[in-house]
């Protein structure tokens, strides 16, 4: 079990439930099986190890509110977070958000990392935009439809193997760094990674 690595998971309609899932399934075959704290209200910081992964999902282009409730509790650990949006990642759009994240969780930790994979978005909610009158700033044009329209093909596989090929190396470039501090020459004892 990875006593040290604190995975805390927020999900509303079930995208980041399933690409959480997903990748904790794939390392947890190299790693070994990690405790999921699901949506979980904290009252106190108590068990939260050196090392968070938190899985959060996008609102408002920031960290929805269970995650911002959760961080409350962490103060000078190291996050890597991995979230899902409804809008494109990899775009200037989904780069704010990054920005954005990156900067919620560094205001009292270290973030080792912002990944973000798409995920579907309501039908309810396209529908609902559409018939926006056009001047409306949420009115969904034949751009916006395509993207609410590929949204709800994510998280997929492809999603689940990028995301599980990030928290890999950054938990290795952690893991690295807590082994660089040992100065007796022997295998890091602190890590608990190294067995
Ligand atoms: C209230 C609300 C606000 C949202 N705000 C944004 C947003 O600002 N930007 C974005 O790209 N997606 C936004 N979304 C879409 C979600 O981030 C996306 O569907 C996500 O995958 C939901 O994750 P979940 O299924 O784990 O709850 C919003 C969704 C809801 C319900």
């Amino acid at each position: 079990m990875n006593d040290n690595i604190y995975v805390y998971l927020s999900s509303l309609t079930g995208n980041t439930e399933k690409l959480a899932k997903g990748v904790l399934e794939k390392l947890s075959r190299k790693n070994g099986p990690f405790s999921l704290h699901d949506n979980e209200f904290l009252t106190s910081s108590e068990g939260i190890g050196e090392l968070v992964i938190l899985f959060f999902w996008c609102r408002r282009g920031n960290l929805d509110y269970n995650s911002q409730m959760f961080l409350e509790h962490c103060k000078n650990k190291k996050i890597i977070a991995v979230g899902t949006m409804g809008g494109y990642p990899q775009s200037e759009y989904g780069n704010k958000v990054k920005k954005a994240v990156f900067q919620s969780i560094s205001e009292n930790n270290i973030c080792m990392g912002v990944f973000m994979s798409q995920g579907k978005i309501d039908i309810q909610r396209t529908e609902y935009r559409k018939k926006l009158p056009p001047e409306h700033p949420h009115f969904l044009d034949e751009k916006g439809i395509r993207r609410h329209e590929e949204s709800r093909k994510h998280p997929d596989e492809a999603d689940i193997e990028c995301a599980s090929s990030f928290l890999e190396n950054r938990i290795s470039e952690y893991a690295a760094a807590r082994e660089a501090v040992c100065m007796d020459g022997e295998p890091c004892i602190q890590c608990g990674m190294c067995n």
